[in-house]
């Protein structure tokens, strides 16, 4: 399968770094051998859809509303992210659920309005460093996935899943190639469970991704990509981690 690398800008970039950003991508891309996105923040959906037109670099978000439309302030829903060609939008992003208290219904119900206005959610889980030092990180993600396809039933080949551990998002701390590969094959076989089409889910690692390990990671028989946090800031990082994916 062919590998994704999505970039999360997070709450980074203004107007003026966001042109200077994709122009540094598109003027060091080369024949690229995996799919790339950016999932920059809402403001910026307009700036850098016309930045990334017709590049082959596709655009994403990093949220979606949980309901349709209506009395939500502040919201964005999936049918506005449809209006700006977004492809992707990730939902359940560990920052979130630790600060915007989303739990696992409200995350696999992003995840139902994504599938539902053609967007593809990037279903993030992963453990805490407490979780995995309880013995608890197969058991937690698990469950976050769980909720998700208990929501969205056969339509589960359509999402993209992310395996984040928490102890390694901005940290520094990248989980081993082995400890990433083990719960990826533990998430593959959940999706084999639920879906004929499990093979062509991309499962993507993110946490601490960079130029240096990402080669390693991306070997890895179940990891299809990655999900790239700071290292998707810097256009040299990240065309090293697009170039580490074939
Ligand atoms: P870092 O690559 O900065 O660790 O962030 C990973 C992440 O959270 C991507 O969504």
């Amino acid at each position: 399968m062919k590998k994704l690398i999505a970039g999360n800008w997070k709450m980074n970039g203004s107007a003026a770094s966001n042109v200077a950003l994709v122009q540094a991508l598109l003027s060091g891309a080369s024949d690229w051998k995996c799919s790339v996105a950016v999932c920059v923040p809402a403001p910026y959906l307009a700036q850098v859809q016309g930045l990334v037109a017709d590049t082959g670099i596709d655009l994403g978000a990093q949220d979606v509303s949980q309901h349709e439309s209506g009395a939500f302030t502040g919201e964005v829903s999936a049918s506005m992210l449809q209006d700006f060609g977004t492809r992707y939008a990730i939902v359940g992003h560990s920052e979130r659920r630790q600060y915007h208290g989303e739990t696992d219904a409200v995350v696999a119900t992003k995840a139902q309005r994504a599938l539902a206005a053609g967007i593809t959610p990037i279903v993030c889980v992963g453990e805490t460093l407490a979780e995995r030092e309880a013995g608890r990180t197969e058991e937690v993600v698990k469950r976050q996935l769980a909720a998700v396809i208990h929501t969205n039933g056969h339509c589960i080949s359509e999402i993209v899943v992310a395996y984040e551990p928490v102890w390694a998002i901005g940290t520094g701390k990248t989980a081993s190639p082995e400890q990433a590969q083990q719960v990826h094959a533990v998430l593959r076989a959940q999706l084999r469970a639920a879906t004929a089409h499990a093979d062509r889910v991309h499962i993507l690692y993110g946490g601490s991704m960079n130029a240096a390990n990402a080669a390693q990671l991306l070997s890895q028989a179940d990891i299809d990509g990655g999900l790239v946090g700071g290292a998707s800031l810097k256009a040299a990082d990240f065309l090293s981690i697009i170039a580490a994916a074939h």
